[in-house]
């Protein structure tokens, strides 16, 4: 790849309780669960390697779930905890988080679910954005960079803006994970998070795989809300949609390379189908292509190591 592919990529971290923690994802081979200790130490590797921007999820322990998800918000969270050991141990480093409750809670949804509303998966706006914002105010508070809510919530972006200028956090940035569609591809994230939905489907608040116009409309509402960046997720199926809205906005482009895509080429690699560098070179080069800036993608460290030896 002719520029430095390295620059454009955020490495995406998962993160669990306890100390000298590491734990495989049987779905994502080569990806682990860290505690706070052990990512410092990984990361320090790849931080070798010229990675600069990472995105921490949360993976905290069954006990602390509930209905609402309100371990999110506690600033002795798992989160706030590793962005601040890795803010205190780092330089230039851009620590971004997820902001969803999906992991937080018992149900396994994005928001706080409207129980009046009966059988289906309704999300109750008001209760969910207050989530929501007490989580971007926490990882805020310890010392987060960029804050990206990806609840597909109605008003997310403005709310957390708001709430970010209100309390004094103006230089946070917000990463609006604005088209994000209900996806198959996110199977093994939702094994690697435990946050896969207790019954039901995401459906009523992820768009639909057939709905450009959607995608293109959140894109817009996010960045007039006040997104510093956007994203279309997942990334190799939705080409085109990171084409069109390339096409139509100014903001940096982020695409999500989603843990099923990843699962894909590391399957393919163990059956011999094809070499690895080729084709995650190739994947990359084609999103790059569509009109992408920037890369979420678990395979950045490897991608990093290949252009540190070529
Ligand atoms: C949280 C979230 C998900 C992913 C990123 N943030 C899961 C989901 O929406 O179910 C998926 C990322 C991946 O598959 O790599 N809502």
């Amino acid at each position: 790849m002719r520029s430095k592919i390295v620059d454009k990529l955020i490495l995406p971290y998962f993160v669990i309780e306890g100390k000298k923690k590491v734990s495989p994802i049987v779905s994502m081979p080569g990806i682990s669960r860290f505690s706070v200790d052990m990512l410092l130490r990984d990361f320090s590797k790849a931080y070798a390697l010229g990675i600069r921007m990472i995105i921490l999820f949360g993976v905290p322990s069954p006990r602390t779930k509930d209905a609402r998800g309100t371990y999110s918000a506690c600033l002795e969270g798992i989160i706030p905890q590793a962005i601040r050991a890795i803010k205190s141990r780092f330089k230039d480093i851009v620590v971004m988080t997820d902001i969803c409750v999906c992991a937080y809670t018992d149900h396994g949804h994005c928001g706080v679910l409207d129980k009046e509303c009966g059988v289906g998966v309704f999300i109750d706006r008001d209760q969910t954005l207050e989530m929501l914002v007490g989580m971007a105010l926490a990882h805020a508070r310890s010392g987060a960079d960029w804050v990206a809510p990806s609840a597909m919530a109605e008003g997310q972006v403005v709310a957390i803006r708001r709430a970010l200028d209100r309390a004094g956090y103006q230089k946070v940035k917000i990463l609006g994970y604005s088209a994000k569609y209900a996806s198959a591809f996110y199977g093994p994230f939702r094994d690697a998070a435990s946050s896969a939905p207790s019954f039901g489907d995401r459906r009523s608040y992820q768009i639909d795989p057939e709905d450009t116009q959607r995608a293109l409309r959140k894109i817009k509402e996010d960045i007039k809300g006040g997104a510093d960046m956007v994203m279309v997720k997942p990334a190799l199926a939705y080409l085109d949609v990171i084409r069109q809205v390339r096409d139509r906005i100014k903001v940096p482009l982020v695409a999500y390379n989603v843990s099923g895509e990843y699962a894909m080429v590391k399957a393919g690699v163990t059956a011999g189908y094809w070499k690895e560098r080729p084709i995650v070179e190739e994947i990359m080069t084609a999103i790059l292509r569509a009109g992408a800036d920037i890369i979420i993608t678990y395979h950045a460290v490897q991608l990093a190591q290949w252009e540190k030896r070529q």
